[in-house]
């Protein structure tokens, strides 16, 4: 399932023992790979975006633990376990508001336990790493085709961000249930912010869409509301970094205004987001939004647009409360609100 077959985008994929990722920073001018050899390459490539979006930053990170232990000399557990551990620590600063990172690091960890030779703890992450790409996939495609009978035929949606096959393994989240609603044989359009400043929607979101022959408009981030007001909206359908046991929604920087707009506009605000994005552990105050360069916002490539000594605020992520959002699709079923009982139900259902 990884490996690259014929027209399908996959974002992350494992190839002659090393990791191979979609190099994001390129597109869209130019579809090219980054090889991921140890895993300070896998922590350069999710720190500066070469990968990005939860889900792919999540199987990603499990990689770079696949690539650690894979160079390991250690001959004991013990100094194996050190060797993992470094990796671990990392990997898991590189970026710190969406939780699939950690849940994947810890998911591998929990592999490692109990076991009594270095061979067998190797095996045992890698077989761990396979098995989580694989998932991903066939929980986007089950997110899909739950979230997919939301929409009908000629519907136009609103996206923000990417939370498409290119923030994902393959196949996306949120555009997965544009791809499952597709599908279905509906005709759907996509009409995709640009998303300030690093352009996942102009960048990404519209280049995958087009791949798959998908219509798709871009509006720049300015022209939201104004688009709204038109009528030309029927959905918003969003993915989602972390999703806290009260239902508040970290996702894209912006996300928050568009929640706010389509409220105003009685349009269903969606968040599509697999179980792993849910942190039942953590409430508001605990979360870091990631700060990111000022110079993502005074510059355009390489050239200035604002007085180079501005004082920048550069915030990546927003958090959308529980009030504003319709609905959460999940792979194991549509959440209704009030979030914080729909959430613990759809987790109590799992054991
Ligand atoms: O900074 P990014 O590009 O990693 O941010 C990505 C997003 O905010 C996505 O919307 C989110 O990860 C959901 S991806 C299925």
């Amino acid at each position: 399932m990884l490996e690259n077959s014929s027209n399908i985008l996959f974002t992350v994929r494992w190839e002659k023992n090393s990791l191979v990722l979609i190099d994001q920073r390129k597109l869209p001018a130019k579809l090219s790979y980054f090889r991921c050899k140890t895993y300070q390459d896998v922590a350069f490539a999710i720190r500066n975006l070469v990968v990005r979006g939860a889900p792919a930053i999540g199987v990603t990170a499990a990689f770079g633990l696949v690539l650690a232990s894979k160079k390991s000399k250690a001959k004991n557990i013990t100094s194996f376990q050190k060797d993992l551990k470094k990796a671990y620590s990392l990997i898991r600063s590189t970026r710190p508001t969406a939780i699939n990172l950690q849940w994947a690091l810890d998911r591998i960890i929990e592999k490692t336990r109990n076991l009594d030779s270095v061979v067998k703890v190797k095996q045992a992450i890698f077989r761990e790493a396979m098995k989580m790409a694989e998932e991903d996939i066939l929980i986007n495609k089950s997110m899909g085709l739950e979230g997919e009978i939301l929409i009908s035929d000629g519907d136009t949606i609103m996206t923000h961000c990417n939370a498409g096959s290119l923030a994902t393994v393959a196949y996306g989240t949120a555009l997965g249930v544009v791809r499952a609603a597709k599908g279905s044989g509906k005709n759907i359009s996509v009409v995709a912010t640009e998303t300030r400043p690093v352009m996942q929607g102009s960048r990404l979101t519209v280049f995958e869409l087009k791949h798959d022959q998908i219509d798709v408009s871009l509006i720049p981030d300015t022209a939201v509301g104004y688009t709204m007001s038109k009528g030309k909206i029927q959905h918003v359908i969003v993915g989602a970094d972390r999703i806290l046991k009260s239902g508040h929604v970290f996702n894209k920087i912006g996300t928050y205004q568009l929640a706010v707009l389509a409220k105003r506009h009685k349009i269903p605000f969606y968040v599509a987001a697999p179980l792993s994005t849910f942190d039942l552990n953590n409430t508001l105050k605990d979360i870091i939004i990631e700060e990111r360069s000022e110079n993502e916002v005074k510059k355009i490539g390489k050239k200035l647009i604002a007085p180079k000594d501005v004082r920048v605020m550069n915030p990546a992520f927003d958090v959308t409360p529980p009030s504003l959002i319709t609905r959460i699709i999940t792979e194991k079923g549509i959440l209704e609100p009030p979030y914080s009982k729909s959430i613990k139900k759809v987790f109590s259902n799992l054991f």
